[in-house]
């Protein structure tokens, strides 16, 4: 992989990993990515995970050749970046160490050294002047733990972002950037958007050219969209427009209402609607999805007079990664004494900004006529469009045929079809009134 002529890829790929920092699948493995850069001087930027060791180190010799290196830059000391400076000092004992200090005060913790004879003490602003290459140190705590810091070549225009715009998955596999990079921000650093943005801020006037994480790949074209996704995470905003489901059920009752309101929204003109079983699908990927999309619905049963174990798990995801900004809805099921939709609200109590659908579905133990009515406002409710009994609903569905349109809000009284009628709701025997057509010649209009 080439960065620069300066700066070396010295990195692993990890495919025999079960679960990152023992919580978070990792289908296509993970990177722990470290360079060189080669200078009058040589810099090496942080280690790896302690099972790449010997292949980390022979990497280093075989971009070095005959030099050894003159500092190692510790910028996270999170073990699967740390794990091998004990042999990076038994091999070079003469380079120093360049760290934060609370970077040398967790090595002494992990190592029992802090490597006094051998410190480098940085903070914010402080440089290290390679030859042609000066690196400017800045603190980003909490991106992802208290110590870090990043790093900027002046002269390659390269910042090295620790964990920042990393990404789950192995170098040697290619995916989507943004799928794998969203699960793995709000699972490891989502609590964190204070401080993200803090460090956005302190990096906005470097000309960056290329961004080198330490997990993903080297970003080096396009970095405004890299960028602005993180502004988008981290300051809480909407990514995109759409409704995500989350939910549990038991006996399938709550998931046939669920299924039912995901039609029902794309019946309404949902731009998109997920849904997600969260005792199925990879919790880390429904908490970004709850995060991507503007609104939320939340569908689970009364158990053990709480909520089901896995929506209680989501909601405390949630919770402490800040969910803000988002509106919520709640579909309770129970069958003597429902209280879902109180306790999840109660949960959700000290997120900032959340709106609440003002339609609460009850369902007490399977579907019926009112809480199919009740369905029916919600979709109309998260869609923006009013419900039947209301005023006006802003679909329109055409003929293909002949061109009449269907306006919801006008229905066809010619026809008996009162205003407000919904096109999913006219009746299975509805023919065009011009050309005699039935629905299924419909089409939505734009
Ligand atoms: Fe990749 Fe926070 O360690």
């Amino acid at each position: 992989m080439f960065i620069s002529n300066d700066i070396k890829y010295i990195g692993v790929n990890d495919h025999a990993l079960d679960l990152f920092e023992g919580q978070y699948i990792v289908p296509n493995g993970m990177a722990y990515n470290s360079y060189a850069i080669i200078d009058e001087k040589i810099a090496i930027m942080d280690s790896v995970d302690k099972n790449f060791g010997e292949e980390w180190l022979a990497n280093i010799e075989n971009v070095l050749g005959d030099r050894q290196p003159d500092y190692l830059v510790v910028q996270h000391m999170e073990p699967d970046h740390s794990a091998n400076i004990v042999s990076f000092v038994e091999k070079y004992p003469d380079a120093k160490i360049v760290a934060s200090s609370k970077a040398f005060t967790m090595m002494k913790n992990f190592f029992g050294t802090d490597y006094a004879d051998k410190q480098v003490v940085v903070s914010q602003g402080d440089t290290l002047l390679l030859g042609e290459h000066t690196l400017t140190f800045i603190t980003a705590p909490m991106v992802h733990w208290p110590e870090v810091i990043m790093t900027y070549d002046n002269k390659d225009k390269v910042l090295f972002s620790a964990d920042a715009f990393g990404k789950f998955g192995a170098l040697d596999v290619e995916e989507d950037w943004a799928c794998e990079a969203r699960r793995y921000y709000f699972g490891i650093v989502g609590k964190y958007g204070v401080q993200v943005q803090t460090v956005l801020k302190k990096a906005q006037n470097l000309d960056i050219q290329t961004i080198c994480p330490l997990h993903g790949p080297v970003l080096n074209d396009n970095l405004e969209y890299y960028i602005n996704l993180y502004d988008t995470w981290s300051s809480y905003k909407v990514e995109e427009e759409g409704v995500m489901i989350a939910y549990t059920s038991v006996y399938g009752n709550t998931k046939k209402a669920v299924e039912l309101l995901a039609d029902k929204l794309r019946a309404n003109g949902a731009k998109k609607v997920v849904v997600n079983d969260l005792a199925r699908e990879d919790m880390a990927e429904v908490v970004e999805d709850a995060f991507r999309y503007d609104k939320l619905v939340l569908a689970t049963t009364t158990y053990n007079a709480d909520i089901f174990p896995f929506m209680r798990e989501f909601i405390n995801h949630l919770t402490e990664r800040n969910f803000q900004n988002r509106t919520v809805a709640f579909i309770e099921n129970g069958s003597w004494a429902p209280v879902a939709a109180k306790v999840m609200k109660e949960m959700l109590s000290k997120c900032k900004n959340i709106e609440y659908t003002d339609t609460v579905v009850k369902i007490v133990s399977a579907l019926n006529k009112d809480s199919e009515a009740q369905l029916d406002k919600l979709a109309y409710e998260l869609c923006g469009v009013s419900d039947n009994n209301g005023g006006e609903s802003k679909m329109k569905y055409v003929c293909d045929v002949c061109g009449w349109e269907y306006d919801v809000e006008a229905g066809s009284p010619e026809n008996g079809i009162a205003p407000g009628t919904a096109f999913e709701d006219l009746p299975e025997d509805f023919v065009c009134p011009l050309c005699g057509v039935g629905k299924e010649e419909f089409s939505k209009a734009d």
